[in-house]
């Protein structure tokens, strides 16, 4: 069967309570580390001393998603820090693969992520360059807006060339993730679900169970 990942984002959990929030979600597959530099998008949130700290106390690995200017300088430096996983935008380096080769060549997970306005088309022969493709559901920068149903064609898209190739990449959707909008990325063929207000709006152990049984009812 299919394997359906459930990453809380703790864009939507209290900042100063950070490590309860981090046990709060033990049940989920990966933490899901939004940064962001008031720059690349409209927001800021944190830098490398307070996540090693949340390093250093979460309970289950580190997703990184890095909504950053420059990942070519920057990247690297958060793959050193211990992530599992460091995904940079498309749109902040000239050259994904030789940024990717790097994170990897320092032990991370490579991740690249596409905003919604970004083609897949580039990437559809150098998917083997990567362990992880993030297609973004909402424009970066915030959380608990709508989800773009309209990017499900470019998921389609990315899951076939997958399947074409025989790749063992994992395919993420960021956005406006529910129980009710989680069964479209699913059947688009993703794998790995970030939510941040789904989770963090109730009782977290409750809603990542409750997404991991939506997602179950599409997964093939
Ligand atoms: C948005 C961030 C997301 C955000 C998702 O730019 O990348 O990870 O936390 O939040 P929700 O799930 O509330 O849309
Ligand atoms: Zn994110």
């Amino acid at each position: 069967m299919t394997v359906a990942r459930i990453n809380p984002s703790i864009l939507s959990a209290d900042f100063v309570n950070l490590q309860s929030e981090l046990e709060a979600i033990r049940s989920a597959d990966y933490v899901h580390v939004d940064f962001m530099d008031n720059h690349f998008v409209p927001n800021l949130t944190m830098g490398p001393p307070i996540v090693e700290r949340i390093q250093a106390v979460s309970p289950i690995p580190l997703d990184m998603h890095l909504m950053i200017a420059d990942a070519d300088r920057w990247a690297p430096g958060y793959a050193e820090l211990g992530a599992f996983s460091v995904t940079f935008h498309a749109e902040a380096t000239d050259d994904p693969v030789a940024l990717a080769r790097r994170i990897r060549d320092i032990g991370a997970r490579a991740g690249v992520a596409l905003k919604p306005g970004t083609e897949a088309t580039p990437y559809l022969e150098i998917l083997h360059e990567f362990d992880q493709l993030l297609v973004m559901t909402v424009e970066p920068g915030f959380g608990g807006q709508a989800f773009m149903a309209n990017m499900m064609p470019k998921l389609a898209q990315i899951a076939e060339a997958k399947r074409r190739h025989g790749i063992d990449i994992w395919l993420q959707v960021d956005g406006g993730i529910t129980v009710d909008t989680i069964g479209q990325a699913v059947e688009a063929g993703a794998d790995t679900f970030v939510a941040g207000s789904a989770v963090y709006g109730g009782v977290p152990e409750e809603r990542i169970a409750e997404l991991r049984a939506a997602a179950q009812t599409h997964v093939h």
